[in-house]
């Protein structure tokens, strides 16, 4: 039998936990932080991690928690720890844990490094150009024209990034990262790029160092509201397939895009293990190119992706983990859709507290093809005898209603009633997610 841990507190690491629960060879799930949900989901607990000697490294409550608890696996969900070489400190333990290490996780980390890193290896993005001064930044913005984007360079949980339509507004964002540190350290440094047209997609990947397995596609809604308007959000809904992804476009980017990550990293010594992500953007011709590399699993795509899954995703990891990951895994063939429910204010606040009425219990989920996943979930009151009536909003971001239907627009349809059901002060959610599959569906 074996105990999982997973790191993290979203969405995504709710599916991750659920799937893994599934596998019958799995005894305890545990999720350092974790949320309501995956506190009240079968073989999974969560647990606080932090470390009681302060001159200990950041990493060593999660490494002592291994250690004393049998952990056979550790995966690891969001880009922070992964950053700060989560990975290697867990090697260095002989732990074995699922994900990149520091040096690849600057794909990510740095979009200076992630620029530099595809323009030596040819691999198709956006022109672009790095600046630290707020007057050559303006100066190369008159040259460019609009429309044109501006992201700061560090990680800014998805909503660094500014795709100006107007020269003013470019101004404006430069202002704001370089002059004002509206993003601290995370925008001192401004990366300007040409704006790129086309549909986008999520094509994520696990990686053992060498063997190459991808994950059914995936499309992700960034803007905050209807008709992809509004601020950059972390991503307000996803479904997979996407369509856009056509058998071409999938050998384009496995050829031009995650084969050479894969072979210049392990030109520079540090072969890449875990999840990659591309985020890329489809031209009219079919070309891909990438908007910006992630070195983990998407949120909101992990729940639709990982409702579709038919594999173990502790024997994936587990075969990842051994250097063997096999080409293909085994796909649901029906589409599945996420849409996520936000709370007041977000992106660019949030509101915790709010009482959240209508979840569904947790078996009440009509053969399975619905699931509720929690991100920013709390309880009200960790002694209440009815937890499940107790839970509250405690982020952004606060759950995702994922369904499995014969067609997206009947799993936009089958997540739409569920999410409807559910209510809390200031929920806010789309009511189009998938449009683009949709109208390809309809024509
Ligand atoms: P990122 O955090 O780099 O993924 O950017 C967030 C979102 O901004 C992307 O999902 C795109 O919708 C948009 N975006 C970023 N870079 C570009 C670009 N060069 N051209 C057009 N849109 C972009
Ligand atoms: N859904 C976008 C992301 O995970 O970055």
């Amino acid at each position: 039998m074996m105990n999982i841990l997973v790191i993290g507190s979203g969405g995504r690491e709710h599916a991750l936990a659920w799937q893994c629960a599934k596998d019958d060879k799995v005894n305890n799930v545990y999720v350092a932080p974790g949320n309501a949900g995956t506190a009240l989901e079968p073989k999974c607990q969560n647990v606080v991690l932090v470390s009681t000697d302060e001159n200990a490294s950041e990493h060593s409550a999660i490494i002592d928690f291994c250690q004393n608890n049998a952990i056979d696996m550790v995966i690891v969900g969001p880009e922070a720890p992964l950053v700060t070489g989560i990975i290697d400190a867990c090697r260095d333990a002989g732990i074995q844990a699922w994900g990149p290490t520091a040096y690849c996780a600057q794909l990510e980390g740095s979009k200076t490094f992630a620029k530099e890193f595809m323009e030596q290896n040819n691999i198709p993005t956006a022109a672009y150009k790095g600046f630290t001064e707020a007057v050559a930044a303006k100066a190369y913005i008159d040259e460019q024209g609009a429309p044109i984007v501006i992201k700061a360079d560090g990680l800014a949980a998805g909503k660094g990034v500014i795709v100006a339509e107007t020269i003013e507004q470019a101004y404006e964002a430069i202002d704001d990262m370089l002059a004002d540190n509206k993003f601290g350290d995370a925008g001192s440094r401004v990366v300007i790029e040409q704006f790129l047209q086309g549909e986008e997609a999520s094509f994520i990947c696990m990686i053992d160092g060498k063997n190459i397995l991808p994950m059914a596609t995936s499309q992700d809604h960034k803007r905050a509201f209807e008709g992809d308007t509004g601020p950059n959000t972390g991503g307000m809904g996803a479904y997979s397939p996407a369509p856009v992804v056509t058998q071409d476009v999938h050998e384009k980017v496995m050829t031009q895009v995650i084969q050479p990550v894969v072979d210049a990293m392990n030109n520079a010594g540090h072969p890449y293990t875990g999840f990659l992500y591309a985020g890329l953007m489809i031209d009219e011709a079919g070309d891909p190119y990438v908007i910006e590399f992630n070195c983990r699993f998407g949120d909101p795509e992990t729940q639709p992706i990982l409702m579709r899954l038919q594999s173990s995703m502790v024997d994936l990891v587990a075969q990842g983990l051994a250097g063997q990951l096999p080409s293909d895994a085994q796909w649901d063939s029906r589409p599945a859709l996420g849409i996520v429910i936000a709370s007041k204010g977000y992106p660019e606040t949030s509101s915790k507290g709010d009482v959240i009425a209508g979840l569904p219990e947790l078996d009440d989920n009509n053969d399975n093809a619905v699931k509720v996943f929690h991100a920013g979930t709390a309880f009200s009151d960790s002694d209440a005898i009815d937890r499940e009536k107790e839970v509250v909003t405690n982020g952004g971001r606060v759950l995702c209603v994922t369904a499995l239907a014969d067609s997206i627009s009947d799993a936009q349809q089958a997540a739409l009633a569920v999410t409807g059901a559910i209510s809390f002060d200031g929920a806010q959610y789309r009511r189009d997610i998938g449009h683009h599959a949709i109208a390809r569906e309809n024509s």
